[in-house]
């Protein structure tokens, strides 16, 4: 019996039994959809795009090359099909009150049929304009960035990016969410953003189990490390 088996055994026995989980995930729960993630081999250089293309100077410096960056991964996104991990974790609604907080934009935990999910870092499908934050919605996506049809201002996706707060209804769902939790689901993430780290200490502070998915762990100690990719493993502990 490998690691991973034991591990996935000892998950699935404690899974069975919550009633309340909360499930953190991260760009890794969407790469075998074949959405890549910022951080691995491929992307090793995100840390140093991410000021051009994920920061209001950003877009400030050079808008249409931002805004081509998202229409592309908005386009990647709708092209996207959920795995088998999606799957379960929208199928585990039926057994218990699982609360998705994603640090996902792609969109595909609702697409799933996951009904409680807060986005922390917002969403590729949303818009608003950069002065006013005013909403704007679209069919499909122009070529070239597009003005405010109130104040003329350029339009930006509806993500949140360096150097932005968290909006504040993402941070209250996230607050309610773990107000009562008895299982941490934590799937697909560097951590290397510390958006979700006050969870995951909240956790360890009440003793809560948790559960990591992720080919190579982020967690020092998660009371249960399963060290495979989450199309795999999610449906293997949620069935
Ligand atoms: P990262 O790209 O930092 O980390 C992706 C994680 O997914 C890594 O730990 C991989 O090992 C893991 N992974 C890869 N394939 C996987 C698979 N098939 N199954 C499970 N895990 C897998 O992504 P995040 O931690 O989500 O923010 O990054 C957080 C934030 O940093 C993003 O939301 C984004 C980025 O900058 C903004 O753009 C504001």
């Amino acid at each position: 019996m490998t690691d991973l088996t034991t591990g996935i055994a000892r998950a699935r026995e404690i899974l069975s039994r919550v009633k309340h989980p909360v499930v953190i995930t991260g760009a890794g729960m969407s790469a075998e959809c074949g959405l890549p993630t910022f951080r691995d081999a491929k992307t090793n250089n995100w840390d140093t795009l991410a000021r051009q293309l994920a920061t209001a100077e950003g877009f400030r410096a050079d808008p249409q090359r931002v805004w081509e960056w998202y229409a592309g991964r908005w386009q990647e996104a709708r092209r996207a099909v959920p795995h088998p991990g999606y799957t379960a974790l929208a199928a585990w609604e039926q057994r218990a009150n699982v609360r998705i907080i994603t640090q996902n934009v792609d969109g595909l935990h609702r697409r799933s049929g996951s009904s409680q999910v807060v986005e922390l870092h917002g969403s590729l499908n949303t818009f608003f304009c950069f002065e006013q934050q005013h909403p704007v919605e679209f069919e499909g996506l122009p070529d070239l960035v597009p003005q405010c049809p109130y104040c003329e201002s350029l339009v930006r996706p509806g993500v949140v990016w360096f150097g932005e707060m968290i909006p504040e209804e993402a941070q209250q769902g996230a607050a309610e969410a773990m107000l009562q939790f008895d299982a941490l689901l934590v799937v697909g993430t560097s951590l290397y953003v510390s958006t979700p780290q006050p969870y995951i200490r909240f956790a360890e502070r009440r003793g809560v189990p948790i559960i990591e998915v992720n080919p190579d762990l982020a967690l020092e100690q998660p009371t249960v490390g399963l060290s495979g990719p989450a199309g795999v493993v999610l449906p293997q502990i949620l069935c």
